[in-house]
């Protein structure tokens, strides 16, 4: 027993929310270089090798050399056992994108600090917050000109909504990044050009007391300035309260650069250090304890193919609580089968590493035998709970699609029904047109791609996808009445989604706004549970 709380109590489950190009991969890269992991930066990426190394599993993966599937990685420091979940995050950004963030306890954020808050880390940015849970902050590119801190921290309250407490402050940026202030410490980690990008990346640590000393190392102007910024901190910033970063009302930032090694370390450590262990999950039944000797788990994502080889369909859970090992009999409880998991893998990169035992917060990949659906919950025979399921988040793209031979309708529709149950796509169909007018919705565009070549590869069955022009939908929560009687506007479209919700479709966000004045009553929301 006390072993699996001594274990459990190590793990640190998170994700890192990023827009593309900001440094989420460097980032990582670097993460795995602290722990041992890896040796040499360079490793894991280097965009010609090393993101197709990360994961090449699909056939469409390599055509395009980018990765539409994502992993989780788990590495050891400063005493805990990290997993680190992987969000798909450049064309690849998809519902499996937010998905992931369901299995999170926490979240890094990583912004480039030349640019500050941008769209795709909003979005994110907004999940993690509908699930309060602490979000970690990492400026990066410090090394390279970035905008002025406060002004950094004000686009961060502002855009997101969450109040910021800088843990370290930058002294200056690009050619004049001289190193960052430890506010916590009072000191100067000093930066260096000599040893920008060693594993050291720190030159010094240097007492702000010690203002002779600070001044010969970095400057005196630099000096100067930093003395002001601090008193004004000091003064003005949020004070540092962890019970409000645990509700993920207030975001610890940090300030470095990824790519030359510097702040990485400090922030490792102190992240991971305020970061929650597994806490209690909702079910059903009420609050389940992760520390309880039970196992359970949840599925938050299901890939399918990944390796062509095998043509299997893997399903990724979540553990929430107890110990997991690979020789116990466990319930798929909305199938009410108890079995034995088959083949249960930690899977990094295309590397399937065999489970034999694992803790709550570790995630897992096992083969699905068809039956398992995203959100569906694992626990011990004896028990009869289901987790909260993950919300559909909403599409914003979608398509009509039709397929090409309409002698191959049965097929079609399986096909379609199949990677829809998956997770992969949505689909709707306009209200009382049965299946005929198939509309498709998307997250990310590429997974209207994945859908053409999964239907043609698996089913054998060649589609047309007409894109059309909606991009903001909504679920019809609450409406007295049929759903073709709401007062529409001309860019309006009312359709289903499988499970025959109503949702209405539009073009432009203002039309949601005016829908909603013209119907006294209606409800409407931004993703379905
Ligand atoms: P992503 O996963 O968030 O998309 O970002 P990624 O780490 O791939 O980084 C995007 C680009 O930014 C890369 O350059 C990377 O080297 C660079 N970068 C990341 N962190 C820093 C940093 O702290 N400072 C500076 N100056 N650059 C940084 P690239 O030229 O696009 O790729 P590559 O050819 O270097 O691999």
């Amino acid at each position: 027993m006390s072993d699996i709380r001594e274990e459990i109590e190590k793990r640190r489950t998170f994700a890192i929310i990023s827009h593309p190009d900001a440094g989420k991969t460097t980032l990582t890269e670097k993460f795995l270089l602290y722990s041992g992991t890896i040796n040499t930066a360079g490793s894991v990426k280097g965009k010609a090798t090393a993101k197709h190394a990360v994961s090449d599993w699909m056939e469409i993966e390599k055509q395009r050399g980018i990765s539409v599937t994502s992993s989780a990685l788990q590495f050891e420091y400063d005493g805990c056992v990290a997993n680190l979940l992987d969000t798909p995050g450049h064309q690849d950004f998809s519902e499996d994108t937010y998905r992931t963030l369901m299995a999170a306890d926490s979240a890094v954020m990583v912004i480039d600090g030349g640019k500050g808050v941008e769209p795709q880390t909003r979005k994110l940015f907004k999940v993690c917050a509908m699930r309060h849970i602490p979000i970690f902050t990492f400026i990066n590119k410090m090394d390279r000109d970035a905008l002025d801190t406060f002004d950094i921290l004000d686009d961060i309250e502002k855009n997101l909504g969450v109040a910021t407490c800088p843990v370290n402050w930058p002294i200056g940026s690009g050619k004049n990044f001289r190193g960052i202030y430890d506010r916590q410490l009072k000191d100067v980690l000093t930066y260096s050009e000599t040893l920008k990008g060693t594993k050291e990346g720190v030159e010094n640590r240097i007492p702000v007391s010690d203002r002779s000393a600070l001044s010969s190392a970095i400057g005196e102007e630099a000096t100067e300035k930093l003395m002001g910024e601090v008193e004004l901190i000091d003064g003005a910033a949020e004070s540092f309260d962890l019970e409000e970063v645990k509700a993920g009302m207030l975001t610890p930032v940090f300030f470095g650069s990824a790519l030359q090694n510097f702040g990485v370390e400090i922030f490792m450590h102190e992240f991971l250090k305020m970061a929650p262990a597994p806490e209690a999950r909702k079910s059903d039944m009420g609050l389940i304890d992760p520390y309880s000797s039970d196992f359970s788990a949840f599925v938050f994502k299901i890939q399918a193919n990944m390796n062509k080889a095998h043509r299997d369909r893997i399903a990724f859970m979540r553990i929430c609580s107890g110990k997991f090992r690979s020789d116990m009999n466990v319930k798929h409880v909305q199938s009410g089968r108890v079995a034995r998991l088959s083949q249960p893998q930690q899977i990094m990169a295309d590397d399937r590493k065999t489970l034999d035992e694992a803790y709550a917060g570790d995630i897992m990949g096992v083969i699905d035998p068809g039956i398992y659906a995203i959100g569906d919950t694992f626990c011990m025979p004896k028990d009869k709970y289901q987790y909260e399921g993950i919300p559909t988040f909403a599409p914003e793209h979608f398509a009509r699609v039709r397929q090409v031979d309409t002698m191959k309708r049965e097929k079609f529709v399986k096909g379609i029904t199949q990677i829809a149950q998956e997770g992969a796509i949505q689909i709707f169909r306009e209200i009382g047109t049965g299946m005929e007018e198939i509309i498709c919705g998307v997250v990310g565009v590429l997974q209207f791609d994945v859908l053409k070549f999964r239907l043609e590869n698996e089913y054998n069955v060649e589609i047309i996808l007409e894109q059309l022009p909606y991009e903001h939908i909504r679920w019809v929560k609450e409406w007295n009445g049929d759903v073709k009687e709401i007062v529409g506007t001309s860019d309006m479209k009312r359709i289903e989604d499988l499970k025959g919700n109503p949702l209405l479709i539009f073009v432009n966000e203002w039309s949601v706004g005016m829908v909603l004045d013209r119907n006294k009553g209606l409800e409407l929301a931004e993703f379905s549970r």
